[in-house]
């Protein structure tokens, strides 16, 4: 069934896909193919045209456009059947130093390409020759050799910001040998294919002045993908396969596309990569759950004395659904990228996606290395990447290859233009050390002025000060049609925070605190000024469902105030910024309690308390309001763990009031997380709290089984937790999946009852389900089974343990007898109350043996 549901799934993405592929078409056969202005291709010492890897090389003596201002040039061709390829048949052998001088007609960024191979027989010693190659600015190559070369022929590939209008080639043979080079290429690229800025890892900033420096590209991987020559890329690129890179202990699986299938987004396009390179991809291979954790890592040599360029390309062609793939990257041991969320960034699947990085080699190393792995807040434990690519980034000296400068190996001919480089780039130098010194005065002046700001009052509104973000909220009120035209004046919001002490209570929203990534933006923990320790919710203010849900979540949350649901203590709305502060669940989400981290297991008690708790919340959101309240976003990273492992549900940026429903409004749109998803739900599109109870069925088998709700690599009647966890229930096995490291303290008649009630939650049709009531009762139940089987013949237990409460709850509160939030006193709260007044439902369970 839900199978189906995955295909219908699959169905509506793939017809989505084609109407965008369409429109896509559409709008970029505007465009034409990029056509390089400068495109030299030179055969060096031949004497007829060379085709290779479909293009044609013209030979260095008949190029029109090209002035060669070579000393004594000797050519040599080779017809040796151990020249590789056609291209390294011939060559120019130089023995004094020359150059070559390329016409340049666009300003900007060029591959410069050069191919080198010893060509036997030449009547010199081209294996042992030291060749040096410089431009005006840049030395690519010092003295270097082919003596301890083993691969027989030599590529190289710069990309060089050519600012004149000639761009020299020169080569300088050591005293008393020669150079010599086969093939020359000279091409230009677009300018938006490498930008001036990337981020630095060490530590993590910005860095800017790439455009100045020169690349020479190192590796360039298409992952997951086979080798692609320089005729399968408009840019005449060479991406090679990934795999003699893997480290031997990542375990990886291939994943693959049709390449039609990838849907360039605005800003990425063939030239940033070939659809092929982001149609394949490597992923986490043989994920099971006992041992899900592991990175997937690249290693790279490299030489530890310069820096480098890194782009990861990224394109998310596994996910069945948005959202359901977070992951992380670092580089070396840095955290590149934190719970990176493709498809939140792309909002669709299978667009590419790429991110720049420098990063300074760690100098204990002469290794670069990549890796992904599962984030711990990631529903689905997965992580991919398409491409690759490594420069070496021309050092200090200018130079590419050694500590030698320019200057010293061309002592006269362009010193002067050099000379004005330097200037230059100590002008830019100095420009940005003001920048930055700047920058500190600025950060110490606010930091400064910040106490002055401190303890404004409670509460000024209106919330937004952004007038404009204001309208696009009344339009989304009146559209969603729910009786939610509260005042926000009105009520209790809690404290407004000002951004700077958000800044200050989240480190700047540093990557380290980073506890889960949503929908809605990313949280992060934070510590208050007065030592409280807050959850921080930052929406993404430019993401129009980000506006929706944080208005979602303030009107639920203010309407709400339940021991079991997680309590905000204030916001900021400042620069149109939309964060809310929440209290600190110091435990985190239930999920990483479960799997994916090395946390000690919960106990059969603790799951049954915790699950009851989460039931509990959810209870009262479904029946303890005056209008009933669906989550629609139940998982078990949306339930939350106090420093008790108190439970409580979060996240009700998805929530609807109901059943006065707008229903044309939901049709529009079936939102929840896939494998969590109500299959009925998805099917007629009418939301119930039933939705709720089934979502809430997938977490009972999570944490029973202790494996993702979905996960993909299994086998396909394993991949989906409802159906896999059912077909064992059926067969009244359900202690064959259980989580091993419960074997042996679980009462049989505690899980007995635990699997049914998971059971009737995930049935077919909602009718079938029952309310969140019964569920709790009944987990109280299986609750009272464990503790009378293993209390059986013991003191009768003590009363701070509290589970045995209520099901009745009283409906909402009034909101001025409310505990306040602020003081963080919610802890007697209804349901302590509610434990008297249902000491009937109590008496009920007191003795489970007589049921
Ligand atoms: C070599 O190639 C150039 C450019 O493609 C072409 O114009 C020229 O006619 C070719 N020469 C020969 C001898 O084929
Ligand atoms: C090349 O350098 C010039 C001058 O520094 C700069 O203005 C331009 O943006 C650079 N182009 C690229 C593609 O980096
Ligand atoms: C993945 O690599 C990073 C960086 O080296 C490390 O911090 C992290 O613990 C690794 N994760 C796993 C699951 O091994
Ligand atoms: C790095 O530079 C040092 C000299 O400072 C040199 O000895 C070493 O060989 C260089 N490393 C590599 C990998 O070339």
């Amino acid at each position: 069934m839900v199978l189906l549901v995955m295909m219908m799934m699959v169905k509506l993405v793939k017809l989505v896909s084609f109407f965008l592929v369409v429109l896509l078409f559409l709008v970029n056969a505007s465009f034409a193919l990029y056509t390089p202005l400068d495109n030299y291709l030179i055969a060096c010492g031949s004497s007829q045209n060379i085709t290779f890897q479909g293009h044609t090389f013209v030979p260095d003596s008949q190029h029109s456009s090209l002035v060669s201002k070579t000393g004594d040039s000797i050519v040599v061709t080779s017809n040796s059947r151990l020249v590789p390829f056609p291209i390294y048949q011939s060559a120019r052998i130089f023995t004094e130093k020359s150059s070559y001088t390329f016409e340049i007609e666009q300003e900007g960024r060029h591959w410069l390409r050069l191919y080198f191979y010893p060509v036997p027989n030449s009547g010199h010693d081209l294996i042992s020759a030291a060749i040096t190659v410089v431009t005006d600015d840049f030395v690519l190559l010092s003295n270097f050799t082919f003596r301890n070369y083993k691969g027989s022929y030599m590529f190289k590939e710069y990309a060089i910001n050519v600012t004149s209008e000639t761009l020299i080639v020169t080569f300088i043979p050591s005293i008393g040998s020669v150079a010599f080079v086969n093939a020359i290429e000279v091409v230009s690229m677009p300018d938006e294919l490498f930008f001036d800025q990337a981020l630095a890892l060490h530590p993590p900033a910005p860095f800017s002045g790439l455009s100045e420096l020169a690349f020479e590209t190192v590796y360039r991987l298409n992952i997951g993908g086979s080798f692609l020559n320089a005729q399968n890329d408009t840019l005449g690129r060479t991406w090679d396969n990934d795999l003699k890179y893997l480290h031997v202990n990542s375990s990886v699986t291939n994943v693959s596309v049709s390449p039609s299938n990838i849907k360039y987004p605005k800003g990425v396009t063939a030239e940033t990569a070939p659809n092929s390179v982001y149609a394949t991809a490597e992923a986490m291979g043989n994920a099971n759950v006992a041992n899900s954790n592991f990175n997937i890592t690249w290693v790279f040599p490299v030489d530890r004395n310069f820096s480098y360029f890194i782009r990861l390309h990224f394109c998310d062609i596994m996910s069945k659904s948005l959202n359901t793939l977070v992951f992380n990257v670092y580089i070396n041991n840095d955290t590149a990228l934190g719970s990176l969320d493709l498809s939140s960034i792309t909002n669709d699947l299978a667009v590419p996606y790429y991110k720049d990085f420098v990063s300074n080699v760690s100098v204990d190393s002469d290794n670069l290395t990549v890796s992904v792995g599962p984030d711990t807040m990631a529903d689905i434990t997965n992580a991919t990447m398409s491409g690759l690519e490594i420069m070496k980034i021309s050092n200090a000296l200018k130079s590419l290859d050694g500590f030698s400068s320019v200057e010293s190996f061309l002592p006269s001919s362009s010193s002067k233009k050099n000379t004005i480089g330097i200037i230059v780039g100590c002008v830019v130098g100095a420009v940005a050390a003001i920048a930055f010194v700047g920058l500190c005065y600025c950060c110490l002046v606010q930091r400064n002025s910040k106490s002055t700001q401190q303890g404004r009052p409670l509460l000024s509104l209106p919330l937004y000060g952004n007038s404009q973000t204001m309208t696009k909220m009344s339009t989304i009120s009146q559209k969603s049609g729910t009786a939610s035209c509260i005042s926000l004046s009105s009520i209790n919001l809690g404290r407004v925070f000002t951004f700077q002490e958000i800044l200050d209570a989240s480190n700047k929203f540093d990557e380290r605190l980073l506890l889960g990534v949503g929908g809605f933006g990313r949280v992060y923990k934070g510590t208050l000024e007065d030592g409280t320790n807050i959850a921080v919710k930052r929406g993404n203010p430019r993401s129009e469902q980000g506006i929706a849900e944080f208005r979602t979540e303030i009107e639920m949350l203010s309407k709400l105030r339940h021991r079991h649901l997680v309590s905000l203590i204030g916001y900021c709305d400042e620069r149109s910024e939309m964060i809310l502060v929440y209290e600190c669940m110091a435990n985190g989400p239930l999920r990483s309690h479960l799997y994916g981290t090395d946390l000690p297991p919960l106990s059969w008690k603790q799951r049954l308390e915790i699950c009851i708790g989460a039931a509990r919340g959810l209870h009262y959101l479904h029946t303890g309001a005056s209008q009933s309240i669906i989550h629609r976003d139940v998982k078990t990273t949306n339930i939350l763990l106090d420093d008790n492992f108190v439970a409580k549900v979060a996240d009700f940026g998805l929530s609807k009031t109901g059943p006065a429903l707008d229903q044309t409004h939901v049709s529009t749109a079936v939102k929840g997380s896939f494998g969590y998803l109500d299959p009925e739900y998805f099917r007629r599109q009418q939301l119930t709290e039933k939705s709720d109870v089934y979502s809430f069925g997938v977490v009972l088998m999570e944490v029973l089984c202790t494996r993702p709700a979905l996960n993909p690599v299994l086998p396909r009647d394993q991949v989906n937790i409802a159906e896999w966890a059912m077909s064992w229930q059926k067969k009244g096995m359900l202690d064959q999946i259980m989580d091993q490291k419960l074997i042996g303290s679980v009462n049989p008649a505690s899980l007995k009852k635990f699997g049914e009630t998971a059971e009737k939650c995930l049935a077919e049709y909602g009718v079938d389900r029952p309310s969140m009531g019964d569920v709790l009762w009944n987990l109280e139940y299986a609750l009272q089974l464990q503790e009378t089987a293993s209390s059986a013949l013991m003191e009768p237990e003590d009363n701070s343990t509290n589970h045995i409460t209520g099901i009745q709850l009283t409906t909402l509160q009034n909101f001025d007898n409310s505990v306040s939030m602020i003081d963080g006193e919610n802890s007697a709260t209804d349901d302590d109350a509610e434990d008297a007044a249902t000491s009937a439902v109590f008496s009920q369970l007191v003795n489970p043996h007589g049921r």
